[in-house]
C-alpha cells in the first residue's frame, strides 16, 4: 500500500530524479502535509526564528493599545515598533484610501473581534471567472480524492474546483472527504468516505455555486450524471503529467496555467476521450494534488474570496462560539451575551507535535520557544492551545506558566457538560475544526510554519490587512500572526503552499 502510493507520487512529480528524493517521499507520505528539502537545525537555540518577529510588536493584553476602531471594516495596522530589528520584514498595510484613484471595497471579509467566522460572502469574483470560461458539455469533475486535515482538504477541493472551472467542467460531483484512521493518524486512507458536511456547510456551498457559477452543476454522485451509461471515468489524473517541453521534469507546469486548458483538451482529443453532452467524461485526481494553483494569477479579489465557498459546518461553528465564551471568562472578560463583539485578548497557539509530524519539522522545543517569544513580546497572559498531543500540550502549559506566567487552556478544559460531550462525539479531525475557528479570533496567533493548518489560520487573518485587495503573505508574519520554524528552501517547487493557499 505504502509502496504503491510512494510510486504514484514519484511518477507524478519526479520522473527522472525520484531516487534522489526517495526518503523525503516516504516521509511526505506519512504526513498530512508534504514538504521540503534541506532542513537543518544548525542554528543555536537562542535564535529560533530565522525570520524574526514582525515589525509590529504591539502589546495586546492592554485592549486600549490593541483594539482597532470598531466601526472600521478593516482596522488600520498598528504602528511599526520604534526599533524594528535590522532584518525584520518591513510589513505595513497601508489602506487603499492613501492611493488616489484606487478602488475600495466595504466588504468585511474577516474581523478578529466578533463571533462571525466568515465575514461577508463576496461572490462576484467567482462569477466573473465563471463568465470568462468556455464551458464543455459532458465534462465532469469528481473532487473527492483528498485526505488529512482541514488545510490540505480545503486546498484539494478548491484546487480541483479551480481546475474544473479552467477547463470548463459543466458538472462536479459533490465533494466528499476521506476519513483518517482514529488510531493511526498517519493513515490517511482506507477509513472510508464521509460526506461534504463532515467538515463543511453544504447549504452555503450549493447556494454559492448555483448563484455565482451556475454553469457548473452539482451532482450527488456519478450515478446522477445525465447519460451515465456512456460515462467514461478517468481516475488518478494528475495535471502536471501534461507538462511537456520543460527540458528535465514536469514541475514547470505550475507556471504554465495559461496554456493548461489547451494541453488538457488536446490530451482528451488525442486519446479519444473528447466529452460531449451525451458522452460524459469524469476526471478524478490522484491524491496529493494540492498547493498547485498560484492564487494571485486570478487577481487579488478572487484570491481573497474563492476559499469562502468552503465554510465550516454549523455544529463546529456553534461549538467554537461556546469555546470562545469560555475563553473570554478564562481571560477575565464577561462574554457578550448577544455574541456580537469578542474582546478577550489571548495568544492562539498551534503546537504541531502529533505522532504524524515529520522528523525534520521544528520540534517541541523550537516551537515552544518561538511561541513564548510571541506571548512575551505582546504581553499576553492567556493562551489557547491547539495540540493533538495531550502530553505535549500539558508540557507546554507548565513551561509557559513557569517562565512567563502565561496561563494556557484548551477546548477540552474549557467546554463542560453537554458541550464537552458534543465535542468528544466528533472525530479527531472534526475536533480540530473547533480549534481552527477559535484560533482565528486570537489577538495574536502563532504556529508551526510547516503546518497547512497553521498557515490557513494565518492566511484567513491576513485578510484583515487589506480585505478584497489583500497583498500576498510574507513570512514570518503580519501584525496578526507569526509562523515559527526554520527552513532553507521549499522542496523543489512541489509545495507552493504560501502561493497556493486560498484563505
Ligand atoms: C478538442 O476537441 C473539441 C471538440 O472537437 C474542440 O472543440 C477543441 O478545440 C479541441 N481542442 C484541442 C486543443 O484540440
Ligand atoms: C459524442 O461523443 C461520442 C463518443 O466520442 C461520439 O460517438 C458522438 O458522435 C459524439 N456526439 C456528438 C454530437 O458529437
Ligand atoms: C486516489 O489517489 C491515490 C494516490 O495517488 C491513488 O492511488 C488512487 O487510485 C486515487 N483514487 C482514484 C479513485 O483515483
Ligand atoms: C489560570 O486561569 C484559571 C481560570 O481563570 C484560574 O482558575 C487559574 O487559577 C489560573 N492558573 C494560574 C496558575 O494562575
Ligand atoms: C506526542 O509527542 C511526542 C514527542 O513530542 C511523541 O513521542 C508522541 O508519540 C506523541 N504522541 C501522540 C499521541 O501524538
Amino acid at each position: 500500500m505504502v509502496q504503491k502510493q510512494v510510486s504514484d507520487m514519484i511518477t507524478g512529480v519526479w520522473r527522472i530524479k525520484w531516487w534522489k528524493y526517495r526518503y523525503f517521499l516516504i516521509a511526505g507520505l506519512l504526513a498530512n502535509i508534504l514538504l521540503i528539502n534541506r532542513f537543518y537545525f544548525d542554528q543555536s537555540i537562542t535564535d529560533l526564528n530565522p525570520f524574526r518577529s514582525p515589525s509590529t510588536d504591539i502589546k495586546l493584553e492592554n485592549p486600549a493599545a490593541s483594539a482597532p476602531s470598531k466601526d472600521q471594516a478593516h482596522p488600520p495596522p498598528p504602528p511599526p515598533s520604534a526599533s524594528p530589528s535590522p532584518n525584520a520584514p518591513t510589513y505595513t498595510a497601508i489602506p487603499l484610501t492613501a492611493y488616489p484613484g484606487a478602488p475600495t471595497s466595504s466588504a468585511k471579509l474577516f474581523n478578529l473581534q466578533d463571533y462571525d467566522f466568515n465575514g461577508d460572502y463576496v461572490g462576484w469574483p467567482l462569477e466573473r471567472v465563471c463568465h470568462e470560461t468556455t464551458w464543455t458539455p459532458g465534462l465532469i469533475y469528481a473532487c473527492d480524492n483528498n485526505s488529512g486535515g482541514i488545510g490540505n482538504i480545503r486546498n484539494f477541493i478548491l484546487s480541483c474546483l479551480r481546475y474544473g472551472i479552467e477547463t470548463g467542467a459543466t458538472g462536479i460531483i459533490m465533494p466528499r472527504i476521506q476519513r483518517r484512521h482514529d488510531d493511526d493518524l498517519a493513515n490517511l486512507f482506507n477509513a472510508g468516505f464521509k460526506p461534504f458536511d463532515y467538515f463543511f456547510d453544504e447549504e452555503h456551498f450549493r447556494s454559492v455555486m448555483s448563484t455565482y457559477c451556475p454553469q457548473m452543476v452539482i451532482y450527488n454522485s456519478l450515478e446522477d450524471v445525465p447519460h451515465k451509461d456512456n460515462l467514461m471515468n478517468i481516475d488518478e489524473y494528475y495535471p502536471k503529467d501534461l507538462a511537456d517541453g520543460d527540458c528535465c521534469d514536469n514541475r514547470g507546469a505550475n507556471k504554465h496555467l495559461d496554456v493548461y486548458r489547451g494541453k488538457f483538451e488536446n490530451w482528451l482529443n488525442t486519446t479519444r476521450r473528447t466529452p460531449n453532452a451525451t458522452h460524459p467524461v469524469s476526471i478524478r485526481y490522484r491524491w496529493a494534488m494540492f498547493f498547485e494553483w498560484p492564487i494571485y494569477r486570478d487577481g487579488p479579489e478572487f484570491a481573497a474570496t474563492f476559499g469562502d465557498v468552503l465554510r465550516l459546518n454549523k455544529e463546529v461553528e456553534s461549538l467554537a462560539v461556546k469555546t470562545l465564551d469560555e475563553m473570554a471568562k478564562f481571560v477575565g472578560v464577561q462574554p457578550d451575551p448577544t455574541h456580537t463583539k469578542f474582546e478577550a485578548p489571548f495568544l492562539g497557539v498551534h503546537l504541531r507535535t502529533e505522532s504524524d509530524a515529520l522528523g525534520f519539522w521544528p520540534d517541541f522545543n523550537v516551537q515552544t520557544e518561538g511561541y513564548m517569544k510571541q506571548a512575551e513580546a505582546r504581553e499576553l497572559k492567556h493562551a489557547y492551545l491547539a495540540c493533538g498531543n495531550a502530553t505535549d500540550g500539558h508540557r507546554f502549559g507548565e513551561m509557559a506558566y513557569e517562565k512567563l506566567k502565561l496561563n494556557t487552556t484548551s477546548k477540552l478544559d474549557l467546554l463542560k457538560g453537554d458541550d464537552l460531550k458534543r465535542l468528544t462525539d466528533l472525530t479527531w479531525d472534526q475536533q480540530a475544526l473547533v480549534d481552527f475557528l477559535v484560533l482565528t479570533k486570537s489577538a495574536h496567533f502563532t504556529g508551526c510554519s510547516f503546518s497547512s493548518f497553521t498557515m490557513n489560520i494565518a492566511f484567513k487573518r491576513h485578510l484583515m490587512t487589506g480585505g478584497l485587495f489583500t497583498r500576498p503573505w510574507k513570512s514570518p508574519g503580519d501584525p496578526y500572526s507569526t509562523l515559527v520554524g526554520r527552513f532553507d528552501s521549499w522542496y523543489g517547487d512541489w509545495m507552493f503552499m504560501y502561493e497556493c493557499m486560498w484563505p
